[in-house]
């Protein structure tokens, strides 16, 4: 597994506004599709390609295309809010949605839906969500995303803590990861610290 830490300048300029406790929904989404557009960049860097031939307007070249189905999986409901600055990168991704939520009692994450296209199986499938805290919800979708049959998956997410990062390198030693942050710990509610609080309820509003 590797990891890999996006420090880039606008990254880190847009993820502070983010943070900001002030900063409103409408701002908050706004910077979560550049930076998703910043973040697709990367997870893509090293997709497949197969030569193609065209005409310049001064003369024939074979130039590259890609050659690989790429399938975002955002995990709901924070997830939704990476997948539209991915496709407007990645204009031909399939999208599969997994939702899970953690049973009150067990803490043991649930599937509560999911919708996938056919071709997991040969698709480079990228899990998208926001926050990596215990790892837990990241870990679950991913297993599932696996006995569907997809066999390449890679996990992107804005904001990771240590813990969650160690649980997806215990549980998934072939997926490779890639953050925007990492940052310093958990705190006792299970929130990264300092985080961004719910990405959720920032990103739809439903925290008032
Ligand atoms: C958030 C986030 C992740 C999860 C991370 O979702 O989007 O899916 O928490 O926490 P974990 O690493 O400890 O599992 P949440 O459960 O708040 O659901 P929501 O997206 O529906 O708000
Ligand atoms: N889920 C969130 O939305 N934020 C956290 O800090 C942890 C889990």
């Amino acid at each position: 597994m590797s990891v890999t830490i996006l420090d880039h300048a606008l990254i880190q300029h847009k993820l502070t506004i983010m943070r900001d406790k002030n900063t409103s929904t409408y701002i908050f989404k706004q910077n979560l599709d550049e930076i998703a557009k910043l973040m697709a960049f990367e997870v893509t860097r090293n997709v497949s390609l197969k030569d193609k031939a065209i005409e310049t307007p001064v003369c024939p070249m074979v130039g590259k295309e890609m050659d690989q189905q790429i399938i975002l999986a955002p995990i709901l409901r924070a997830g939704i809010g990476l997948v539209d600055g991915f496709r407007d990168i990645i204009p031909t991704a399939k999208v599969g949605h997994i939702g899970m939520e953690r049973d009150e009692e067990t803490l043991i994450p649930r599937e509560y839906y999911a919708k996938f296209p056919s071709c997991l199986d040969a698709a480079d499938v990228i899990v998208v969500d926001p926050m990596l805290a215990t790892g837990g919800s990241a870990s679950a979708a991913i297993v599932n995303i696996k006995k569907r049959g997809a066999k390449y998956i890679k996990l992107a997410c804005l904001v990771a803590a240590p813990e969650g990062i160690a649980v997806i390198e215990r549980d998934h030693p072939d997926v490779d990861l890639v953050v925007a942050a990492l940052d310093e710990k958990l705190n006792e509610k299970g929130y990264i610290v300092p985080g961004l609080g719910d990405a959720g309820d920032r990103l739809f509003g439903t925290d008032e």
